[in-house]
């Protein structure tokens, strides 16, 4: 079925994107009025186009009757400002006003909120009045810092079009197959969380005989303590650009997609800005450079759901079909967006791609080793001296990182969730072991992923901590498998009655749970959230005794 919804969509393609059209006619409509004519226009059923609809948050009615909605993100929870801040925002705009987002990336500041269609941090709040009235204000910027040997990600050598056109000129003159061997020499590994090998990727696209090839930027950057995507898309957006073109000419593909998230409205205003100039230099569109070579971007914007990051689930998104994770295989590259053979790589993977293009393989190489290899942006929160975003040679210890660059910790901190919520949660002591690196956070029980941290104080409650993590779950899971979709809800009501000290958490019980939902989840959202509250449980279940029944 989802074959024929593919398909059928896919016939309008992305110039009159479903997803998008969705989208648009549904913020705009009070009860779903249009979606009829949306289905008639597609040739589907309007159970299907419901379907799409009501996947999303933003495109909820309970949730577009709110006016400002405040960060739910875990930095923000573990930095304990939010329900100041609903107060706050609630006294200005009215009690049920403010509603919830998962993590607006601003985790090096927290107090965030997003309102009317912008986002706020920090002391924005004390400017309230002024954003009311629509009063544009001074808002801090955030603080990245490259400590790379050689910077790939944030040095200025391609801030402007000449240099773009310089570059892509001298690329398009290159042959497909000498630019695979650059990456597969580089060793870049995609940066989304899975570290497969970027030249292999393309690679395996490329070698497919299809006419119709696609390049999918994922920007769905969802991961709390993540902000790095967001980093680079508004600092660095001609740096994701040329990765997508230059990953385009590669496999033979002549569309691209960047799907970002609704939640990141900067970054929208900053990538569209820059696809339109360099459509008028005409960089994207027809013949570029003279070449026979085509290629165009179009944007998708994400309407609030954490799973359209997993890359089965933001292809059924863009098709408009419900964000639901499909089986691999057959894995994108052999059949992806409209079934079509797709490349889809993270932003920081296409940036970097850029820059091993810009500096040179070796020299990324050069860098920690075969399976970690080049730079990484790293995201420190507000409990870190110096909150920021690094540029940090992958194989740097955590604690030159933690202690040098993040300039140590503001108050006592106990566990540092790395990665997203499905990252490992690690006693200080134990991440200070370790270096920057993919497989030794794996040996370790934990997991580097997208490279955020998020900071756990001293004396917060982890009983508190897992339940946020299964209602988060419970909250985003796509709902297609059994063990996610029941599992993530019973785990958060075990912890919902052991907060509210009706019941202890029975712990046979939550370990069954926790295997049943590693082995059997359709994906990494549901099967990966067992890791960090099994960290929780193993390293700091000393602390949760006397909520905790054998
Ligand atoms: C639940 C879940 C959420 C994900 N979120 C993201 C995301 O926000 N951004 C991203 O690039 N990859 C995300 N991924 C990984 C993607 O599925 C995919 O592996 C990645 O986009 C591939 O790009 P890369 O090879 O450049 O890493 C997520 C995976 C899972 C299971």
């Amino acid at each position: 079925m989802s074959k024929n919804i593919s398909k059928l969509s896919g016939r309008i393609g992305l110039k009159n994107n479903l997803f998008q059209k969705i989208s648009e006619r549904s913020l705009k409509s009070k009860n779903g009025e249009g979606m009829k004519e949306i289905a008639e226009e597609y040739n589907l059923g309007v159970s299907t186009i419901h379907g799409a609809e009501s996947f999303y948050e933003f495109l909820r009615p309970e949730h577009r009757a709110k006016k400002a909605f405040i960060c739910n993100g875990s930095a923000c929870m573990c930095a304990g400002t939010q329900e100041k801040l609903k107060d706050k925002l609630e006294t200005k705009l009215g009690k049920g006003k403010v509603g919830a987002m998962f993590c607006l990336g601003y985790c090096y500041e927290n107090r965030a909120f997003h309102y009317d269609g912008e986002n706020y941090a920090g002391e924005d709040i004390n400017k309230i009045d002024q954003i009311i009235k629509g009063e544009e204000i001074k808002q801090n910027k955030l603080f990245s810092k490259s400590f790379a040997s050689t910077s790939f990600l944030m040095d200025d050598k391609l801030d402007n079009l000449n240099q773009f056109k310089s570059l892509l000129e001298k690329y398009l003159k290159i042959d497909g197959k000498e630019i695979i061997k650059n990456l597969l020499e580089s060793n870049l590994c995609g940066r989304g969380g899975a570290a497969f090998p970027t030249g292999m990727k393309w690679d395996f696209c490329g070698q497919q005989k299809a006419k119709k090839k696609y390049v999918v930027c994922n920007a769905d950057e969802g991961d709390s303590g993540a902000f790095s995507d967001r980093y680079l898309l508004e600092d660095q957006p001609l740096k994701v650009l040329f990765g997508m073109i230059i990953c385009g000419y590669v496999i033979g593909g002549d569309e691209g997609v960047l799907y970002i998230r609704g939640e990141y409205p900067k970054s929208i205003e900053s990538v569209n800005g820059c696809i339109n100039e360099l459509k008028k230099q005409k960089l994207l569109g027809e013949n570029i450079l003279g070449t026979k070579f085509n290629f165009n971007i179009n944007i998708c914007i994400g309407q609030g759901a954490y799973i359209c990051g997993e890359e089965t689930a933001l292809i059924a998104s863009i098709e408009g079909r419900r964000a639901e994770v499909d089986v691999r295989p057959p894995f994108p590259t052999v059949e992806g967006l409209y079934k079509k053979p797709t490349v889809v790589n993270n932003v920081e993977t296409l940036a970097a791609a850029t820059g091993i293009l810009i500096n040179g393989s070796k020299k990324f190489s050069a860098i920690g080793n075969k399976k970690s290899a080049g730079t990484k942006l790293v995201c420190l929160d507000s409990f870190f001296k110096n909150p920021g975003v690094y540029e940090i040679d992958m194989g740097t210890p955590m604690k030159k990182i933690f202690h040098e660059i993040g300039g140590g910790f503001k108050e006592s901190v106990k566990a540092l969730q790395i990665g997203g919520p499905l990252g490992g949660v690690v006693p200080v002591e134990l991440a200070e072991k370790l270096n920057l690196d993919f497989q030794e956070f794996t040996k370790a029980g934990f997991m580097l992923g997208h490279g955020s941290i998020v900071s756990i104080p001293k004396d917060f409650n982890m009983v508190e901590y897992i339940h946020h993590l299964f209602e988060f779950t419970a909250e985003e899971s796509c709902g297609k498998c059994f063990p996610g979709r029941l599992g993530s809800y019973r785990g958060k009501e075990m912890f919902d009655q052991a907060l509210s000290k009706k019941n202890k958490i029975p712990i046979k019980l939550l370990n069954e749970l926790l295997t049943t939902m590693k082995k059997g989840c359709l994906c990494a959202l549901c099967g990966a959230i067992p890791v960090p509250i099994s960290n929780i449980l193993k390293y700091f279940g000393d602390e949760m005794k006397n909520d905790i029944s054998t």
